[in-house]
């Protein structure tokens, strides 16, 4: 195991132990005897493992981290913006049971729905993008040709601002989702044709990334304040649809419009402001590391200097009784 030297105010360094072991040393130990289950049904153990509010893909000493960047299936290839089966996976183990309901507003190609097939939980998911909705319905007919079982799956090819037509009240205890981010696609598209026509950006980094629609009602195509407003809408409808003490999940990133000025977007925080407005508690906040996904580029450089931004940022709201 390693270990880590931390620095302590007016003493020498020390050698501590890790997260772990401390853990398991002492907390786990005294929880594990009592032998209570928590509602989601993981042990003391289990819950630890899945708790760090820091998640690193490589970090092999972490088991459901370790494959996030497994090489993309047909599906996913269709797509430009999906997140890793691996993560859903572990929000709705997190904050789920087997037999729960999980929901998706943005549900792209279904990676939410697969995670909650593979993890026994019914699940019901919206998408705009009628191709989207088909590509998920495709893949889960694979899956559960594989593996079926008698939970319900629901694609709504729509809207997420009809949710309320198509999930009951108090039903969902786990939300995990991941929409657009306004218009910003669209400007990031524009900026790697003209700017970044030969950098690193576009050359190494492979992108994918795609507009979702040219349609009105896509969320990709609204700008930021407009947006923002709608998101807002979304959630205070999530809101009426969890249950008490469900959860919801957003990943998103924080942006930059250095082309208007405004170094730093901050999404996670405006969202997370958006969704204690409709009556949500902000009940955590999980960094997603991306380091080893993306290369590092320099930006700004040497006049204004700006960080690579190479996390996201999961807002984790808690509906509270
Ligand atoms: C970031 S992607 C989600 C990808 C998804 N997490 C996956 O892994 O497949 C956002 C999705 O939201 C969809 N979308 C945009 N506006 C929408 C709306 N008004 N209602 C429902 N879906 C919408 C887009 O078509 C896109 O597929």
């Amino acid at each position: 195991m390693k270990k880590y030297k931390i620095a302590e105010e007016n003493s020498d360094y020390f050698v501590a132990e890790t997260q772990t072991e401390y853990l398991a040393s002492r907390e786990l130990a005294k929880e594990e005897k009592k032998s209570t289950l928590g509602f989601n049904g993981l042990t003391p153990s289990e819950w630890a493992l899945l708790s760090k509010n820091v998640v690193v893909e490589d970090d092999l000493l972490n088991p459901v981290w370790n494959d996030l960047s497994s090489p993309r299936n047909k599906y996913q290839l269709e797509h430009g913006a999906v997140y890793p089966i691996k993560l859903c996976e572990r929000l709705i183990k997190m904050y789920s049971k087997e037999g729960d309901a999980i929901f998706d507003p943005f549900l792209g190609i279904g990676t939410t729905m697969i995670a909650a097939h593979q993890l026994s939980r019914h699940c019901v998911g919206t998408e705009l993008n009628p191709k989207f909705a088909d590509i998920a319905g495709k893949w889960l007919a694979d899956v559960q040709g594989l593996f079926a079982n008698d939970l319900h799956y629901k694609i709504v090819n729509d809207d997420c601002r009809n949710l309320l037509k198509h999930v009951h009240k108090d039903k969902i205890q786990v939300t995990v989702t991941s929409p657009p981010y306004a218009d910003f696609i669209q400007k990031s598209l524009k900026d790697r044709e003209t700017t970044h026509k030969t950098s690193v950006i576009k050359i190494e980094n492979n992108s994918t990334v795609k507009q979702y629609s040219q349609e009105e009602n896509d969320f990709g195509n609204l700008p930021y304040p407009a947006f923002l407003e709608q998101i807002k809408h979304i959630l205070k409808d999530n809101l009426e649809v969890t249950k008490a003490g469900g959860y919801s999940c957003w990943v998103v990133k924080d942006y930059r419009d250095t082309k208007n000025k405004v170094p730093y977007v901050p999404f996670h925080s405006d969202l997370a402001r958006a969704g204690e407005e409709v009556g949500w508690k902000y009940h955590d906040l999980i960094i997603w590391d991306q380091t080893g996904q993306r290369r590092l580029v320099l930006l700004g450089y040497p006049s204004v200097l700006y960080t690579n931004q190479n996390c996201s940022f999961i807002v984790v709201f808690r509906k509270v009784k």
